[in-house]
C-alpha cells in the first residue's frame, strides 16, 4: 500500500526534481529531504522503475557536486553544512543541495522551471512554462496527452526563448546534452500511467499538475511548495521493464533526431542572442563529428566523458578532497561507459569552453 503523502515540515527540504520531492513527500526516502544515495537509488527504482544503472549515475554524480559524496540534499541547505553532519565528515566544505548545483546539474531550459538567471529560483514551477506544456498536451492530435512528441517541441520553444532572453544561457556538453534531454524525457517516461501494462504510458495535464504540485485551472494555475502528489490509480512501468541507461540513450537519440538544433552545445557569451555552438570535432580531436555524435550511444558517451574530464575543475574549491571526488565519479561512471560501449574519448580539449562566462563552474 502507498504510504501517506505529507507536505514537508519546518526545515525539511524540497528541490527542483519532482521525482525526488515525491519520494520525500511519501516517505520513500527520508521526509526531511536528506538521504543517502543508496536509499535514493533504491527508492527511484522501486517507485518509478528507474534503472539502477541510470539512478546510480545520476545520484552518484549529484552527491559529489551537490551533497557530500554519500548523501544528497534535495534543496537549499544554507551555508552550515547540514548534509556533511549527517554522515560524519563529508567531503564538501559547504554542501548546498540540488537547488545550488547550477550548471553542474541544475540546468537552463527545464521542462517546467525557469533558468536561474531570470529570478534566481530554478526550483519552483514557472507558471507560464508549465501552462505552455499543459496546453500543448491539450492540442495533441488524437486523445491528447504529453509524450515525447509534445515535450520535444516544447523544449525547442523554450531553448529559443533562453537564447533570446538569457545572456548567460548555457547548454553544456553534459547539462545540455544529457540533463536537459533527460528531464524532458523523464517527465513522460516516469510520470506516465502504465495502467494497461504496456510500455507506452499516458500522461495528461491533469496528472502532471498533481505530480508537479500545481492546482487551479489554466489562467490561474498555482504552485504550492511540497504539495507534489502521485495521481490516483497511477501504475508505474511494468515490473521487469526498468528504464535504464540503454532505454534513455534510445530516447535521447530519437529526440535529437527530431530537432538536431538541440544537439548544439555551448551558450550565450554574456549578451542575448550570442549563442556560440562548440564544434564537437574540435573538442574530441576528431574522434566524433556532428554526424557521428548522433549515432549509437555516442552522445551520452560524450556527455559523460566530459563530466569525467571536468570533475577536478568542477569540484576544486568545493570539496575538501578533490582526489576522492574524482575517484568517486570514476567509480560511478565505469559501469556507464561499459553499458553504453563507449569509444575512447580521453583527449577532450576544454579550452573551447573558456569563451563562456560560466566556464569555471559549468559543464
Ligand atoms: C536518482 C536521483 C535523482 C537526482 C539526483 C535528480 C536530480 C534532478 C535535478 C537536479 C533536476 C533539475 C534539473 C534541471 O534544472 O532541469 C531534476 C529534474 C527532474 N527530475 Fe530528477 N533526479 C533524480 C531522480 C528522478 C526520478 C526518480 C524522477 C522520476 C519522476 C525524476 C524526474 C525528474 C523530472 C521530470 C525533472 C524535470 C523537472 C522540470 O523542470 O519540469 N528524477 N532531477
Amino acid at each position: 500500500m502507498c504510504p501517506l503523502q505529507r507536505p514537508p515540515g519546518e526545515g525539511d527540504l524540497r528541490g527542483p526534481c519532482p521525482g525526488l520531492n515525491i519520494l520525500a513527500n511519501y516517505g520513500y526516502i527520508n521526509r526531511n529531504g536528506y538521504d543517502t544515495t543508496v536509499n535514493i537509488i533504491l527508492a527511484s527504482n522501486k517507485v518509478f522503475g528507474m534503472g539502477i544503472d541510470l539512478a546510480t549515475a545520476i545520484a552518484g554524480y549529484c552527491a559529489v557536486v551537490a551533497g557530500d559524496i554519500l548523501t544528497l540534499g534535495l534543496g537549499l541547505t544554507g551555508d552550515n553544512g547540514i548534509l556533511g553532519s549527517l554522515l560524519g565528515d563529508g567531503l564538501l566544505g559547504k554542501p548546498k543541495g540540488l537547488d545550488w548545483s547550477h550548471y553542474r546539474f541544475e540546468s537552463d531550459v527545464s521542462p517546467t522551471r525557469n533558468d536561474v538567471w531570470y529570478d534566481n529560483d530554478p526550483a519552483s514551477i514557472h507558471i507560464e512554462r508549465f501552462t505552455s506544456l499543459y496546453n500543448r498536451g491539450l492540442t495533441k492530435p488524437g486523445k491528447g496527452g504529453i509524450d515525447l512528441t509534445v515535450l520535444t517541441p516544447h523544449r525547442q520553444e523554450w531553448t529559443r526563448h533562453s537564447i533570446a532572453n538569457n545572456p548567460y544561457y548555457w547548454n553544456g556538453p553534459f547539462t545540455g546534452l544529457a540533463v536537459v534531454t533527460a528531464t524532458h524525457i523523464f517527465t513522460y517516461r516516469f510520470h506516465a500511467n502504465y495502467t494497461t501494462g504496456s510500455l507506452d504510458g499516458y500522461l495528461d495535464g491533469e496528472a502532471l499538475k498533481l505530480w508537479e504540485g500545481v492546482s487551479g485551472e489554466p489562467g490561474n494555475f498555482k504552485f504550492t511548495y511540497g504539495s507534489e502528489r502521485i495521481p490516483p490509480n497511477w501504475y508505474r512501468r511494468p515490473a521487469g521493464f526498468d528504464y535504464g541507461l540503454k532505454e534513455f540513450s534510445v530516447d535521447a537519440l530519437w529526440t535529437l533526431e527530431q530537432v538536431p538544433d538541440l544537439a548544439a552545445f555551448g551558450g550565450n557569451t554574456g549578451k542575448v542572442n550570442s549563442f556560440v555552438d562548440v564544434n564537437v570535432t574540435d573538442v574530441t580531436g576528431g574522434v566524433l563529428t556532428a554526424t557521428s555524435l548522433l549515432e549509437g550511444n555516442n552522445m551520452l558517451c560524450f556527455a559523460f566523458a566530459t563530466l569525467h574530464e571536468f570533475i577536478p575543475d568542477l569540484t576544486r574549491g568545493l570539496v575538501k578532497n578533490t582526489l576522492q571526488a574524482v575517484n568517486q565519479i570514476t567509480d560511478a561512471l565505469a559501469p556507464v561507459f561499459a553499458a553504453l560501449d563507449c569509444p575512447q574519448l580521453s583527449k577532450l580539449d576544454a579550452s573551447y569552453y573558456d569563451q563562456f562566462p560560466s566556464r569555471r563552474s559549468a559543464i
